[in-house]
């Protein structure tokens, strides 16, 4: 989509081509975020090929059990899954590679769901952060749109160090995964004795945009309500079409 506008030479709000393609690829999204010094759960990238015992050993000894296991390009929880063994590890995969040839099995961590909203171009700007407490065993799709019962807190309750954490590294991997305009930063967060605080787990270029949904949320309690958060994706957006338009009549 974003490349056909590109073609078109038409101004759109959000991240161009690569910003929208790294970030809804799990698997590249985590190689961008490692590079720049994001803290990330520890994974295993898997093609969709048959997988043999070494590989099922290897999330055994590298990951430890359980495991998630997600299409690497997809989104909404579809193709998600727990495995707590061997078997469930293939029937998870099997699962996965249904959506794509791409699939990531992650360490399941207990922690806590962050998100941050990312505002800007060249110089972004991070809201407070909001909490997502699921209902179900974890933020499935049918939490996230059927029932409407996943609780969402803005702002999080946190610790003002930790918050303040949040939107720094919000910012840090809006700007590393190249993103324009608006993006949703969600991030884990380990917490207590051992934990390792925040985690990167993946970034939304088209957050959901209800007035009840997550990132609106964020901004009116940072102070932009619904329609001034429009104004300002319109006007970041020709922003960033002015400022490109010079380089583009050059070439
Ligand atoms: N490594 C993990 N450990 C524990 N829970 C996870 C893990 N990865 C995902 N989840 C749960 O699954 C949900 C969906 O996974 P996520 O990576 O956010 O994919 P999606 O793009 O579908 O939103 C998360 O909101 C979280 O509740
Ligand atoms: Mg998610």
């Amino acid at each position: 989509m974003q490349g056909l506008l590109e073609l078109a030479g038409v101004a759109y709000v959000g991240s161009g081509v690569l910003g929208s393609a790294a970030n809804m690829d799990k698997v590249m999204s985590k190689v961008v975020a490692a590079a720049a010094g994001l803290p990330i759960v520890k994974h295993l990238a898997v093609r969709d090929a048959p997988v043999d015992e070494a590989f099922v050993e290897r999330v055994g000894v590298e990951l430890g059990w359980p495991v998630f296991v997600k299409p690497a390009n997809m989104g909404s929880s579809v193709g998600v899954s727990r495995a707590d063994d061997a078997a469930g590890l293939l029937a998870a995969l099997a699962g996965a590679h249904a959506f794509d040839e791409w699939a990531v099995v992650e360490e399941a961590v207990s922690a806590r769901e962050i998100e941050v909203g990312v505002l800007g171009n060249a110089v972004p700007r991070a809201s407070v952060p909001g909490e997502i407490v699921p209902t179900h065993e974890f933020y499935d799709y049918e939490d996230k749109y059927l029932e409407g019962a996943a609780e969402m807190v803005v702002p999080a309750d946190l610790p003002p160090a930790v918050a303040e954490q949040a939107r720094e590294l919000a910012l840090q991997a809006f700007t590393a995964l190249r993103c324009d305009g608006l993006a949703r930063v969600d991030f884990f967060y380990e917490e207590g004795p051992g934990g390792r605080g925040l985690l990167f787990n993946e970034i939304n270029t088209m957050p959901g945009f209800t007035p009840y949904s997550m990132f609106p949320s964020l901004w009116a309690a940072s102070g932009l309500p619904y329609a001034q958060l429009i104004d300002e994706l319109v006007r970041l957006a020709a922003e960033r079409h002015a400022h490109r338009a010079p380089h583009r009549r050059q070439r």
